[in-house]
């Protein structure tokens, strides 16, 4: 569906975005992760043909991007960080607009239709002044579906909305995916990517550095294991310098001691026998790797500031 080559963009002197490729594919969920500045909202601009870039391809279906693409920009719907809509209309009216901007036929039975998407069918004549922001988003997103774009770009949909606001946010994109809509995520909230995107795109300071599915992107980090075990009371010094002679890098606080392992079968069966009758384990607990992991292993730093 998208493919971008080595795209890069600069402000002046400053690099926004350094050599940048990936591709989406039809029907995929893609995230694009990264921290504040980290050049995401200037490689959607290009993507969605607001912004030149520099140097760098950029192709939807297999033609060329560029800000006077006109046929290419109506495949894509695009939901901007900052929403725009008219605070002094009304849901419905505001639809209407941008719905008449695009020439479109049937425009009240496709803002209804896009209302319900977003489940706002009952506020479509109330005016967005009165909206909650997350409603404000959720709005947004219908004005982007309004005409039919193959390629839903998203913009950080959820900062400043409610937990049920954003579910409903993800409820709504989930749905769409399922029936067939391409969509690319942006947020620096790694579980939101976790949770939607079967692929991810990870950016920082303008540059791509990962990209794949979650099981490939975990791939970058050295292997670790990491076991929690959880005793009802704190270990016996014998056994935690027992455990420290096995593993190096055991840490223990009160109940509960982590150990990184080598192999988790071998590992656990080995620690339990080794526990037998010294300690009560009430629980082991093996921690797969996050995003965030990822992210600090790759740049030093968090994900959030
Ligand atoms: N119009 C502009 N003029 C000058 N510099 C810009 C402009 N737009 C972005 N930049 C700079 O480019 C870099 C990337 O910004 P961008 O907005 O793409 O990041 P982002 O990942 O979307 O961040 P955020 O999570 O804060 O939205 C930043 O250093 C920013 O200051
Ligand atoms: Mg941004």
């Amino acid at each position: 569906m998208l493919s971008l080559r080595s795209v890069s963009k600069k402000f002046g002197a400053r690099t926004a975005v350094s050599d940048v490729s990936f591709e989406v594919q039809c029907g995929e969920f893609f995230g694009l992760l990264g921290p504040n500045g980290a050049g995401k909202t200037t490689t959607l601009s290009m993507i969605v043909g607001t912004l030149l870039a520099d140097s760098g391809s950029i192709n939807l279906e297999g033609a060329q991007m560029n800000p006077s693409a006109f046929g290419e920009k109506s495949k894509i719907g695009f939901v901007p960080q900052e929403t725009a809509l008219y605070e002094d209309l009304s849901a419905n009216a505001n639809l209407q607009f941008f719905g008449s901007l695009y020439g479109l036929q049937s425009l009240p039975e496709r803002c209804a239709t896009v209302l319900r998407q977003v489940g706002l069918e009952d506020r479509a004549a109330d005016r967005v002044e009165n909206f909650s922001g997350g409603m404000k988003r959720r709005l947004n997103i219908a004005v982007a579906l309004l005409h039919h774009p193959k390629l839903l770009v998203l913009d950080e949909p959820t900062v400043g909305v409610d937990p049920q606001s954003r579910n409903q946010i993800f409820d709504t994109l989930e749905q769409l995916n399922r029936d067939g809509m391409t969509i690319i995520y942006t947020s620096h909230y790694m579980e939101e990517v976790e949770r939607l995107c079967s692929r991810i795109a990870i950016m920082d300071g303008g540059k791509l550095i990962a990209c794949g599915t979650k099981a490939d992107i975990s791939k970058l980090l050295p292997d670790l294991n990491l076991l929690a075990l959880t005793f009802a009371e704190p270990p016996p010094a014998d056994l935690l310098a027992l455990l420290l002679l096995k593993y190096p890098d055991l840490k223990a606080e009160e109940t509960v001691v982590t150990v990184q392992v080598a192999n988790l079968e071998v590992d656990v069966a080995w620690i339990t026998s080794q526990l037998a009758g010294k300690a009560n384990l009430k629980a082991i607990r093996s921690d797969e790797s996050s995003l965030e992991d990822v992210f600090l292993h790759l740049t030093g730093k968090g994900l959030r500031d």
